[in-house]
């Protein structure tokens, strides 16, 4: 099949990459290399079914051009990670709205069937332990930066309903709850990498707030079968569809797994949110997925356990530092 990925050198899309292609399909990848890495498609750079072309979903005519032909269209690129929404709002609105847009009217034209990456940052400070797809968004006010990618994916969420109901398009839109693993960047605000970073290199593991709030972690490589699979299930399209974990921790406990694991010495240091990310930030207590209906639609159970994950997240890190030594 031809496929298209947009986003392909971030962290997820490259594993999506990687997997399309060791299953016999063409892949055209999209990626502007804003937080992505042309590093993370190292393994397939010279594969003769893969192509990478360097440019913007922002462009309506290149994604256009790209999407033609194609039977199946991931679209993972977006602008993420808390600090780049924090520091660069307009851009990233820009690209999630505008840029998603674009993407979904070329799905549309080209008669693809489109995955389209959404987030559980949708849920907003809904607490609920085990989100349903149904559960109600409870977000702060729009002019607090950090809800404005929620609401960027809220919009997006819409918009592939609307095109799904008047327009014929067959879509799956995946809520991805923290998805983590190797060549995640700890760089734009991911906990897992920057405390591995921080452990490794002997530094103290900086906690924002108190680290009482509760996450869940759910390896990445749990997570692309489930895409490829949902991409295919008819009675998936018109959906949105939980992909997570539901083993909670506490940041700090995840500090403390990560110093041991790592057998590092360095401290925990906690650093209030105004210093981490200015006035007005808000944040959830917990947020913990229900993952029934992907279960159902997919058979998505994830295998990996959170030591699984560390200990592949600190391998990666170790492979890029031996990487970038002279
Ligand atoms: N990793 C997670 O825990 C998580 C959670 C919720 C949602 N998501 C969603 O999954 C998708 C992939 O995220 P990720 O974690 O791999 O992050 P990532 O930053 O590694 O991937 C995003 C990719 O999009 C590219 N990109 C950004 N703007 C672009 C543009 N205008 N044109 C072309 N490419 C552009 C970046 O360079 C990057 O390679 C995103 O849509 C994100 O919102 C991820």
């Amino acid at each position: 099949m031809k496929v298209f990925v947009t986003g392909a050198a971030g962290f997820i899309g490259s594993h999506l990459v990687e997997h399309l292609l060791s299953s016999g399909h063409q892949v055209t990848g999209l990626d502007d290399l804003s937080t992505g890495q042309l590093t993370n498609l190292r393994s397939v750079a010279d594969h003769p079914d893969f192509r990478l072309v360097q440019g913007s979903i922002l462009d309506a005519g290149l994604v256009s051009e790209l999407t033609a032909g194609c039977q199946q269209v991931y679209h993972l690129a977006a602008a993420v990670g808390s600090f780049v929404i924090r520091d660069r709002t307009l851009e990233s609105l820009r690209t999630n709205i505008h840029g998603t847009e674009n993407v979904v009217e070329a799905a549309t034209s080209a008669g693809a069937v489109l995955l389209s990456a959404s987030t559980s940052e949708i849920y907003g400070k809904n607490g609920k332990l085990g989100l349903t797809e149904d559960d109600d968004r409870i977000i702060g006010s729009p002019l607090k930066s950090r809800w404005s990618y929620a609401e960027a994916k809220a919009i997006d969420e819409s918009l592939i309903d609307a095109y799904a109901r008047e327009r014929g398009l067959k879509a799956v839109i995946i809520r991805f709850f923290n998805t983590v693993g190797p060549r995640q960047t700890g760089r734009y605000g991911m906990v897992i990498p920057r405390f591995t970073r921080q452990a490794l290199a002997g530094e103290p593991l900086t906690v924002y707030g108190t680290g009482e709030q509760v996450r869940c972690f759910c390896h990445v490589l749990d997570v692309i079968p489930a895409l490829t699979k949902l991409i295919a299930t008819p009675a998936a399209y018109g959906k949105a569809v939980n992909l997570g974990n539901n083993e909670p921790i506490s940041i700090n406990d995840l500090a403390k797994l990560i110093i041991v694991a790592t057998h590092s010495s360095s401290a925990i240091s906690y650093t209030p949110y105004l210093d981490a990310y200015g006035p007005g930030y808000e944040d959830m207590q917990r947020r913990m997925p229900d993952c029934t209906l992907a279960k159902t639609l997919c058979g998505f159970v994830p295998q990996r356990t959170l030591d699984d994950i560390i200990e592949a997240v600190i391998e990666g890190e170790q492979n890029e530092r031996g990487a970038a030594a002279p």
